[in-house]
C-alpha cells in the first residue's frame, strides 16, 4: 500500500504533526509506504512529489508551518485537472490520498472521492474552526494562544496612553477566534461576523470603558461587518476558490471611534502570526491522534470520510459534512460573554 499525502490552504499550527503520526503509524503497524505531494493540490495536479518516511519526519511534531509546502490551488479551475491527478496518482502507483486541509482543500476531496472515486481521507485543519461536523480543528488552540498574549500585552500601552486599541484578529467568516481571545484577554468589545455590529454602541462601550478610568480594547474578527453598510475590505481581490482576501476592518472601525468619540484610537492586525511558529501542546495532541486515525481510515478502506473531534474522542463522518456549511458562533454564546463589554 501506498499512501500520498498532501496539505492544503492556509499553514495552520499542528500541520506537521499530523504528517507524522499518520507515517509513524504507517510504516511501523502497517509497513506502508508514503509520498507527499507538494503544495497543496499543486503536487497531485503537477505529479509532484516528495520523499516522506521515518527520517522525513524526525523532529517535525514542534515545527509550525507544514514540511509539505502549501497552497490554495483549486484542481477544478485547471482544464483536466482531475484527469491530470488520476493520472499522477497511478504514475506514483499511489494506493489512497490522505487530504489536510480546510473547507476548499476539503471541498476537492469531497468530490474528487465522490464523484470520481478518488480514494481521500480527510483530516480538517484550520485556525479559524469553523469547519463543521468536528467540536475543534487543530491550530486554533495556537491561534488563541497568540492573540490572547497580543491583547495582554496591548492592555499595558492602552493603560499607559489612556488609547483606544483595536485588534483584528483572523477567523474569515467565523468569529471563534475573536471570541474566544478577546474573553481570555479581557477585551471591552468583542465584535464577530455572526452579529453585525453597530459603531454608536461600540463608542458608547469605549466611553464607558474611560469613565471607569480604564483604556478599552476591541476585538474585532477581520469578517465583521457594520450594521449599516457593507464589509470592510483594503483588498478586493479574490483566492482561486472565490473567497475575499478579508482585513481591514480594525483600521476603518478605529477611525470611526476616533471621529465619534474623540479618543485616539490605534489598530493591530495580527495577521498571520496567528499562523505561525510552534503549536501549542493541545494542538499538537489533537493533530497526532487525528494523523494516526487517518492512516487507521485508508487501513479500513474507509474513504471519502474525515476524522473529527467529538469531545474527547475521534470519530468518522463524511468528508462532505464538513464542508456543506460553516460552523458559527451560536449567538446565545456570544450574548454570554456580552457582560464583560464596556
Ligand atoms: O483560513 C485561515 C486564514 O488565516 C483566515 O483566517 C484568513 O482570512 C485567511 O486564511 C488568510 O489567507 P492568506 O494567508 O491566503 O491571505
Amino acid at each position: 500500500m501506498r499512501v500520498g499525502v498532501l496539505t492544503g490552504g492556509g499553514d495552520c499550527p499542528g500541520l506537521n504533526a499530523v504528517i507524522r503520526g499518520i507515517v509513524r503509524k504507517g510504516v511501523q503497524e502497517y509497513g506502508y509506504d508514503f509520498v507527499g505531494f507538494r503544495d497543496g493540490w499543486r503536487g497531485p495536479l503537477d505529479g509532484d512529489i516528495t520523499r516522506l518516511d521515518i527520517p522525513a519526519v524526525r523532529g517535525i511534531l514542534p515545527r509550525g508551518g507544514t514540511i509539505l509546502g502549501s497552497s490554495r490551488t483549486n484542481p477544478f479551475q485547471h482544464e483536466g485537472g482531475v484527469t491530470r491527478i488520476k493520472e499522477n496518482l497511478a504514475k506514483h502507483e499511489v494506493d489512497a490520498l490522505i487530504v489536510i486541509g480546510g473547507e476548499d482543500t476539503l471541498g476537492v476531496a469531497a468530490r474528487l472521492s465522490g464523484e470520481y472515486g478518488v480514494p481521500c481521507v480527510g483530516v480538517p485543519k484550520t485556525i479559524d474552526n469553523d469547519l463543521s461536523a468536528t467540536d475543534y480543528t487543530f491550530g486554533f488552540d495556537t491561534a488563541v494562544g497568540i492573540a490572547t498574549e497580543a491583547i495582554d500585552r496591548l492592555h499595558t500601552t492602552a493603560e499607559s496612553h489612556m488609547r483606544v486599541l483595536v485588534v483584528e484578529v483572523m477567523g474569515r467568516h467565523t468569529g471563534w477566534i475573536a471570541i474566544h481571545s478577546g474573553l481570555a484577554g479581557g477585551a471591552n468589545v468583542i465584535l464577530i461576523p455572526e452579529q453585525r455590529f453597530d459603531v454608536d454602541q461600540v463608542c458608547a462601550w469605549v466611553t464607558s470603558r474611560f469613565k471607569a478610568s480604564y483604556a478599552p480594547i476591541v476585538v474585532v474578527a477581520e469578517g465583521a461587518v457594520p450594521k449599516d453598510g457593507d464589509m470592510v475590505l483594503k483588498d478586493e481581490s479574490l483566492d482561486s476558490y472565490g473567497h475575499v482576501r478579508l482585513s481591514g476592518v480594525g483600521e476603518w472601525l478605529a477611525k470611526e471611534i476616533e471621529k465619534r468619540t474623540g479618543k485616539e484610537a490605534r489598530t493591530t492586525v495580527l495577521g498571520h502570526v496567528q499562523r505561525g511558529g510552534t503549536p501549542s501542546a493541545f494542538d499538537r495532541w489533537l493533530a497526532t491522534r487525528f494523523g494516526l486515525h487517518a492512516i487507521d481510515c485508508v487501513r479500513d478502506g474507509d474513504f471519502g470520510t474525515m476524522v473529527a473531534l467529538r469531545g474527547t474522542d475521534i470519530v468518522r463522518v463524511p468528508i462532505a459534512d464538513a464542508t456543506a456549511r460553516l460552523k458559527t458562533v451560536d449567538l446565545k454564546l456570544y450574548d454570554e460573554v456580552g457582560v464583560f463589554f464596556g
